[in-house]
């Protein structure tokens, strides 16, 4: 042990160490300072920054042997508090800086080491200070933190005030459209916003820590667990397998009734096969985490290994085994069945093009690593906290496989420092429930960054081939597709997102006549989770690529052609529905100009440069708003003696549920005088929220703030008077009213016929058309995106700080999934970095957003969602970019720079 003085925030401290402990764990859990956050635990990532001695230090991975006496150590605490807010923390707010939050406290540090030093910088110094401190975002896009460091410089320079900087509405007037800061940001830019890992530190004393026994292969037969020698490591409790298990052991997957499989192969510890790396196996629990962790290293599996499929036409091949025994590795088949059959008009359309594409297993990489806590509560309930972004349906699939009955097992969401989808499958809760159920006592449970990696689910890969044909005017009048999904070994949502190849590719036209067969594969690679986007950013990967190639083929431009077959009024979608608002050639002539722009630009570059060549692309954006059929959300209000509660399930990833959520209420209840402030949110705990569904499918904005507004209407004719007046707590309850009512909203829909892929499964529709410029480097074969457009229509917009943020994120999340982000590579994808996570440097400050606002039947004071359009094909206007640049045409993403040039090569030879 170290006695270490230290400075910290200007006041001594005395601490006892071990020289080997981090700097971030001292900060942390033996002075409580969690506003610093550890993300990678890598140096990576920049959540754990502080200054040390004028530095901007990674505390994460600076052992305390190496901090000399009397350091001095600014954290975000020492920076400003919710009360006295530094210039930097206010910026940070007002431009919408912080979305999940995780990453924040590090930004703000690392902001006020640059500004201390240098107080005008340029936007350039500010991104190239942020990559040299290594400061990693995945949600904001970095425009935003850019803009909050230029507008905190010139704060802290006095050219402008705080005054002239706030927004201040009228008394009664809309917060639609505004940019009005989330509740949430002011903890958020002072670290004060606890997460999962910062609520673990307040547990009780007798909390047991877990840590997991995970397979290192992918594809094996368990011979036997033996436990023994790990029960004697010192503080263990207890080491659990598959047999301590009260339930079934399996995570109710939710199958479709025409899935081959029950749904139920899935187990929370593993027990008779290892279906894929970083299986869990079995459980240690102990008196801390060190010890949790030594043990598991003691606990034997034996097995017996077995050829492991990595890949769908891998286990479709005639002599795979099946993965899990008596169900097919293809256990979900659906069709496209539009209009006449595709074959004879194929042959004698003029133009054809056909092609085959894959898209892969994005990882999702918040920064912030799975965590959570489960306990009984004094009624005997189980209660876990988790990330969760689907706490009742999670509760649903996990309560038989850990033996309790469904009104026993209660989730609440922690604050979340990003999920992206990947927490619309349930990860740890069921461990979690297991051990507690096992313990009686509180568990604890987090993940290091590689296990979040390699352990939870990735965007599942789809294997496309499509045959596009137009007639000689290049109207599209026949379309095949054929696509394998990749799933991984666990089925949960596997038939639902095989079912997207049917409804996005070809989206945004007219193609009246379709014939398609997709299909769900097992396989031993990452089970596949939901990711922002959800099956449309590789279904439209193909079909907006296949549009560019006929543009080529016949000699018209990308943006005419998709001019000339974009929906009008009346017509139907590849899945036969009619849109809500036909506004896409809106938006393409909206786009014209800036496509122009784009290839002038590029043209002129071209001109004086040889080893650089320029190219611009476009793409239509395509998503839907609810999850497939008769969606509902519920959600309730109660008046108070202060002001309104709203009580609802609407889980935050970090995209802003609270500020929709007080919006959507606000708009109703100020007719009856109602301010912002009256109104307080009781958000995502099981026990008194209402199930408003999940956090997925760019649902909640419509269903929950459509279930907001019948709630709050509700309540205000509850509270109604004869003289049209509304009563008072007071004199609700003095007339014995009720004070409590509630809202629900379904939406009018049906889900696709698995025959045909037709039905009417969604109620509202987002669109974008994005224009892309790129650069790629002849020599290295890299290309960087210089410059992006995007013209979007997501109805009426409830926040513009949210949906520009939402716009940005998405769109940088794009420039990965074309680029670089991959998890494929079990040895090499496996940090943030080796994925492929955009830093600053690689996402370009050049982002314009443009909206038109439609506003839509059903959704709420018009609005849809916003989150997935901007991922849903982002990556093809890169792609098409980088095809006008050099003549490359990347068809199996990332496109990776010895891709590139490959095809470069190629064309030379
Ligand atoms: S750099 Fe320290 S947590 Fe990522
Ligand atoms: S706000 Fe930056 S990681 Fe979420």
């Amino acid at each position: 042990m170290l006695k270490k003085i230290l400075v910290i925030n200007g006041i001594i401290r005395n601490v006892i160490v071990s020289p080997e402990a981090s700097l971030a764990d001292v900060l942390r859990k033996q002075l409580f300072l969690t506003g610093t956050k550890v993300g990678c635990g890598k140096g990576e990532c920049g959540a754990c920054n502080v200054i040390m001695d004028g530095k901007v230090i990674k505390s994460c991975i600076l052992k305390m042997k190496r901090v000399t006496d009397e350091a001095e150590i600014t954290t975000i605490e020492g920076i400003g508090s919710q009360d006295d807010l530094h210039d930097i923390q206010f910026a940070w707010m007002i431009h919408g800086g912080a979305q999940c939050g995780f990453c924040t406290p590090g930004f703000v540090v690392s902001a006020k080491a640059l500004l201390d030093q240098n107080n005008k910088p340029t936007r350039d110094e500010v991104r190239d200070w942020f990559q040299k401190t290594r400061n990693v975002c995945r949600c904001t896009g970095y425009q935003p933190l850019v803009d909050a460091v230029m507008e905190a410089a010139k704060l802290m320079r006095g050219e402008v005030t705080r005054k002239q900087l706030w927004l201040n509405l009228p008394e009664g007037a809309s917060l639609i459209g505004t940019e009005t800061v989330r509740p949430s940001a002011c903890a958020k830019v002072t670290g004060t916003w606890d997460f999962g890992a910062d609520l673990g530190l307040t547990l009780p004393e007798d909390t047991l820590h877990i840590k997991l026994v995970q397979a290192t292969v992918s594809h094996a037969n368990i011979l036997s667990i033996d436990t023994t020698e790990a029960e004697k490591m010192p503080g263990v409790a207890r080491v659990l397998t598959y047999k301590d298990v009260k339930g079934t052991n399996r995570i109710n997957g939710l199958a479709f009734p025409s899935n081959k499989g029950d749904g139920l192969e899935r187990p929370i510890l593993n027990d008779k096969k290892i279906f894929q790396f970083g299986d869990a196996i079995a459980m240690v629990l102990a008196d801390t985490p060190t010890h949790a962790e030594d043990a598991a290293k003691k606990v034997v599996v034996e097995i017996e290994e077995l050829p492991a499929y990595m890949s769908a036409p891998a286990a479709m091949a005639e002599d795979a085994i099946e993965i899990h025994p008596g169900t097919p590795n293809v256990y979900f088949e659906l069709k496209t069945v539009k209009g006449a059959e595709t074959a004879p008009l194929m042959k004698k359309l003029p133009n054809i093009v056909e092609e085959d594409f894959y898209v892969g297993r994005q990882p999702h990489l918040p920064i912030e690593p799975d965590v959570g806590f489960a306990y009984l509560d004094e009624d005997g309930k189980l209660i876990i906290h988790s990330k969760s972004i689907a706490l009742h349906l999670h509760a649903l699939m996990i309560a038989d496989g850990i033996g309790l009955p469904l009104d026993k097992v209660m989730l609440v969401q922690n604050n979340a420092g990003g999920t992206f989808g990947y927490k619309f499958s349930p990860t740890i809760e069921s461990l979690l429930g297991v051990a507690a159920l096992d313990t009686g006592k509180p568990v604890y449970l987090e993940f290091s960054m590689y296990q979040q990696i390699t352990y939870t689910g990735k965007r599942s890969p789809f294997w496309m081939h499509l045959k596009m044909g137009a007639d000689k005017d290049g109207k599209i009048q026949a379309l095949e597709t054929d696509w394998s999904v990749d799933h991984g070994p666990y089925c949960e949502f596997g038939d639902l997102v095989t079912t997207k190849g049917s409804v996005f590719m070809g989206a945004g036209y007219k193609v009246d006549n379709i014939r398609g067969v997709g299909r769900t594969v097992a396989t031993n690679h990452a089970w596949g989770s939901a990711f922002r986007g959800y099956g449309s950013p590789q279904s439209l990967f193909a079909s907006e690529q296949m549009v560019d190639k006929l543009a080529v083929k016949m000699g018209i431009d990308p943006l005419e052609l998709r001019y000339k077959n974009a929906l009008k009024e009346g017509e139907v979608t590849p899945n036969g529905c009619k849109l809500d608002v036909y506004v896409i050639h809106q938006l393409l002539d909206k786009a014209r100009p800036y496509y122009a722009k784009a290839k002038e630009t590029a043209k002129e570059k071209n001109k004086n440069s040889v080893d650089k060549k320029y190219g611009s692309g476009i793409s239509l954006l395509f998503y839907t708003c609810g999850l497939d059929g008769a969606d509902s959300s519920e959600v309730g209000v109660e008046i108070t003696k202060n002001g309104v509660s709203v009580i609802s399930s609407w889980e935050d990833h970090g995209q802003g549920a609270d500020m929709g959520s007080l919006t959507h209420a606000h708009e109703t209840l100020r007719k009856a005088g109602y301010k912002p402030e009256d109104i307080k949110l009781i958000m995502n705990d099981m026990r008194i929220t209402p199930n408003s569904g999940p956090a997925g499918g760019s649902r909640s904005n419509v269903l929950t703030g459509n279930a907001t507004r019948v709630a709050c209407e509700n309540l205000l004719e509850g509270l109604k008077k004869t003289d049209g007046t509304y009563r008072t707590y007071d004199e609700q309850i003095a007339e014995g009213k009720s004070t409590r009512y509630d809202g629900k909203w379904t939406a009018p829909c049906i889900a696709c016929d698995v025959e045909t892929g037709q039905g009417n499964p969604i109620s509202v529709y987002m669109y974008g058309v994005l224009v892309a410029g790129v650069e790629v480097d002849l020599t290295t074969g890299k290309a960087h995106v210089d410059k992006l457009t995007i013209v979007s229509d997501v109805g009426t917009i409830i926040n513009k700080l949210v949906v520009d943020g939402q716009i940005l994120g998405g769109l940088t999340q794009g420039i990965g999934l074309a680029l670089t982000e991959d998890f494929e590579d079990l040895k090499k994808h496996t940090t943030l970095t080796g994925c492929g996570i955009p830093q600053i440097k690689d996402v370009t400050d050049d982002i314009t957003l443009i909206y038109q606002e439609t506003p839509r039947p059903l959704g709420p004071y018009g609005a849809a969602g916003v989150g997935e359009m901007p991922l849903s094909a982002p990556h093809s206007a890169i792609i098409s970019a980088i095809y006008d640049a050099c003549g490359v045409r990347i068809t199996h993403l990332p496109a990776y720079p010895e891709k590139i040039l490959a095809g470069i090569k190629k064309l030379n030879k």
